[in-house]
């Protein structure tokens, strides 16, 4: 189905979602994945580059000098061609993105759940350093993407009776469930048992806390994924009935409220001398190269913060040398500015940028900021402390 303005489009959207009820058989589990429509978004998904990190269904992946996750698994598995010291070097540094969920298993979650977390993205897995990345999306993008994303809902409700969740409730403590997934929050919650997760790569790290799956997924589709799991999900060979019983303990099993990280005060600046040495090798070179680079290093790319990407226009910040961060970023207006600049509040704007991000992570966000580093969790008080140290010492080199 081409989307023709739309209208068509959410017509036979309706349409499915209507067959795809009728023809369910009671005590049989829908398959997560009936034949898939999809309205068409790949303008939207070109223009955000959502094929730089994810496979997304229906779209050819960039070449491999924009795959930030392809080409980091490349090196993880030795097949990106460069020398053996290198890549040996490499690998030992790559921690963060080596791994993204494939968007065509997005069909288990809620249509508005998938919007929401498009224009406010949270952490969802705790084996994952990355999270979904802040972009510059409108209401009418998400609903789009999401509309693609999940084509069909299916809200048929669980069977949560008390004896399904108690059976539930220890077939996951008999599975081990928690080797993979962390559940803050609820009783089940097995923090030791998940940190001792002998599993690496991606079932491990796309493993999500457990405690956002009732708001996430659809609930028939929780019991048919857990019988027949997708994505970096392991099968474990569980049965229909089983599934249902823990689809149900999962779904209902009482959570504590997330409890959101205030946002910090900064630490006041360090009296010692501070170097360009220090904070490019602890800080810019470390988390912030790859997406601010000169455009040679990462094969004619400078990445999304100088060359543009991800939606944003080109911003034109290096900050892999001296010479590069002096020059500043480039304004809307095409003005260059410097990122040192005192803000009104007295902030060098560099510092309102890496503390964005801890409002960011409490639920909030900052009125025209996009928090520093994106997609990453913010940088540690000490790390933000060197770098407000430097810049208040004149920036020394
Ligand atoms: C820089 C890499 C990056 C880009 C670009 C990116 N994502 Fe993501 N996305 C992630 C990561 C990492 C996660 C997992 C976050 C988590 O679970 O905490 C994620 C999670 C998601 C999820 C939730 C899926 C799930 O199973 O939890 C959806 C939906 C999603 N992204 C859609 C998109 C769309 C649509 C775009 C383009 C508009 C996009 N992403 C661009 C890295 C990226
Ligand atoms: C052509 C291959 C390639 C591409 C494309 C690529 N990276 Fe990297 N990435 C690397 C290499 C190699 C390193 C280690 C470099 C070093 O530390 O010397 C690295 C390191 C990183 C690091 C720091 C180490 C860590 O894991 O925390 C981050 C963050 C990162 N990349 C993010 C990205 C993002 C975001 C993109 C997409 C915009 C991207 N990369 C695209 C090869 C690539
Ligand atoms: C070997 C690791 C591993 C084990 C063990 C495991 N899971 Fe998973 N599970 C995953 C991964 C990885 C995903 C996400 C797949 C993806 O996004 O590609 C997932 C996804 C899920 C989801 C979807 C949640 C959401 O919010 O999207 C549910 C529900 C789930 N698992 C339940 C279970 C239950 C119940 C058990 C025990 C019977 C279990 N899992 C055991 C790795 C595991
Ligand atoms: C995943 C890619 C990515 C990473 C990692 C990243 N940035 Fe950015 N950065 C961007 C993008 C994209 C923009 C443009 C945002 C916009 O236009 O609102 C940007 C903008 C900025 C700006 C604003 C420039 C201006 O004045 O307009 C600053 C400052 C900045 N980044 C600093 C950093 C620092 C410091 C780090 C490392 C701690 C970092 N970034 C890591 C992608 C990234």
């Amino acid at each position: 189905v081409i989307d023709h303005g739309g209208r068509f489009a959410w017509l036979a959207i309706l349409a499915i979602a209507a067959c795809d009820r009728s023809l369910a058989e009671p005590g049989e589990l829908r398959p997560v994945s009936p034949a898939i429509v999809r309205i068409d978004a790949s303008d939207v998904i070109a223009r955000f580059e959502c094929n730089r990190c994810h496979e997304v269904p229906d779209t050819r992946p960039p070449p491999i000098e924009k795959q930030c996750v392809g080409c980091h698994q490349q090196i993880e598995s030795g097949t990106f061609p460069a020398k053996p010291a290198a890549i040996e070097r490499w690998r030992k540094r790559i921690v963060s993105l080596r791994h993204a969920p494939a968007l065509r298993d997005s069909d288990r979650l809620r249509r508005d759940w998938v919007k929401q977390f498009l224009l406010h993205p949270h952490h969802v897995r705790p084996g994952s350093i990355a999270e979904m990345p802040r972009l510059a999306i409108t209401d009418a993008e998400a609903t789009r993407l999401a509309t693609y994303l999940v084509p069909s809902e299916d809200e048929t409700p669980l069977d949560e009776s008390p004896d399904m969740v108690a059976r539930g409730e220890s077939l996951f403590h008999a599975l081990a469930c928690g080797r993979c997934h962390r559940f803050t929050g609820a009783a089940a919650d097995d923090p030791a048992l998940h940190a001792a997760g002998t599993l690496p790569g991606a079932a491990w790290t796309l493993a999500p806390d457990l405690r956002f799956a009732r708001d996430r997924m659809q609930p028939a589709r929780l019991a048919a994924w857990i019988a027949s799991p997708r994505g970096a999900m392991p099968s474990l060979g569980i049965g229909a009935d089983d599934a249902r019983a823990l689809a149900a303990f999962v779904a209902t099993t009482p959570v504590a409220p997330q409890a959101r990280p205030a946002v910090p005060a900064r630490l006041p600046v360090l009296t010692r001398p501070v170097t360009w040495d220090e904070v490019s090798r602890e800080v810019f070179h470390d988390r912030c190269w790859h997406c601010h680079a000169v455009p040679d290093l990462a094969r004619g790319d400078g990445g999304p913060g100088n060359s543009g990407g991800f939606g944003f226009p080109p911003r034109g910040l290096d900050v892999s040398s001296y010479a590069g961060i002096s020059e500043g970023a480039i304004d809307d207006d095409g003005e260059r500015h410097s990122i040192f600049e005192r803000l009104p509040d007295g902030t060098p704007r560099l510092i309102a940028y890496l503390m964005a991000r801890y409002r960011e992570e409490a639920g909030g966000a900052v009125d025209g900021i996009h928090g520093m580093p994106l997609g990453l969790p913010p940088l540690s008080l000490e790390r933000i402390q060197l770098v407000e140290s430097w810049i208040a010492q004149g920036r020394p080199m």
